[in-house]
């Protein structure tokens, strides 16, 4: 199983590295946005810089022709390294390129998941990872969680490398009903994980202990 931070913030990220067990940054444009104009380029090397070698980034193409999106995936590869994995929105010009690029030996993220139709024929064509919308789906009535079963059985069932990096998440339900419906991977918001953590029940549990440990030592560490 794998856990992926879907942000483009330096700030968070490195607190994300700090805190949690991270695999991977996942980004787009809209996630660039976020950050405010950004030199585009420069901005992802530092995030390649602070994740380093061994941790996925994911860097999303934004032309729509499959033509301009092996170029734009010729320059993300050339300026951040050959290991990046270029994501692409799975529509027929998507799907040429997911093809053209995955035969050549690059990493491709297959995005803009909705449908198991999509999942496979990106699969098929060579993507390495599968990146379905959770939240999206259920924006219009789709089963997000029933999608993902199906595509990790048919991942599972034919021996592929390809994994359900779901995606979209809007709370912490969604995140644990994707990895319990088979996703292998999920790329979260920072504060998603910052939330799951600071809810009161656990804040109050820590808090309890330590003034009891307190009451009766007079400290509150092991510490002397
Ligand atoms: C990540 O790969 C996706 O692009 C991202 O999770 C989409 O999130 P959104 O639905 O909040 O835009």
């Amino acid at each position: 199983m794998e856990l992926m931070l879907d942000t483009a913030n330096l700030a968070q990220i490195e607190r994300g590295l700090a805190t949690y067990p991270i695999s991977g940054v996942t980004t787009n444009p809209t996630i660039i946005k976020a950050e405010g104009g950004v030199d585009f380029f420069p901005h992802m090397q530092k995030i390649r810089e602070l994740i380093g070698e061994n941790r996925s980034l994911h860097v999303q193409v934004v032309s729509t022709e499959y033509a301009s999106i092996l170029a734009e995936a010729e320059k993300v590869l050339s300026l951040l390294g050959p290991s990046t994995y270029i994501k692409i929105p799975v529509t027929e010009q998507g799907l040429q390129a997911i093809r053209i690029l995955s035969a050549k030996g690059v990493n491709v993220t297959a995005t803009a998941i909705y449908t198991t139709l999509q999942g496979i024929l990106a699969m098929l064509s060579g993507a390495r990872y599968l990146a379905v919308y959770y939240n999206r789906m259920l924006n219009i009535d789709i089963d997000a969680a029933k999608v993902i079963k199906e595509l990790s059985s048919l991942l599972w069932a034919n021996s592929t490398s390809c994994q359900v990096l779901a995606a979209s998440f809007k709370n912490i339900s969604e995140i644990t009903t994707a990895y319990a419906n088979g996703a292998s991977c999920c790329t979260v918001p920072y504060s998603l994980l910052s939330t799951g953590l600071s809810m009161p029940s656990i804040t109050k549990a820590v808090h309890d202990f330590s003034t009891n440990w307190e009451e009766v030592y007079g400290k509150r560490t092991l510490l002397d």
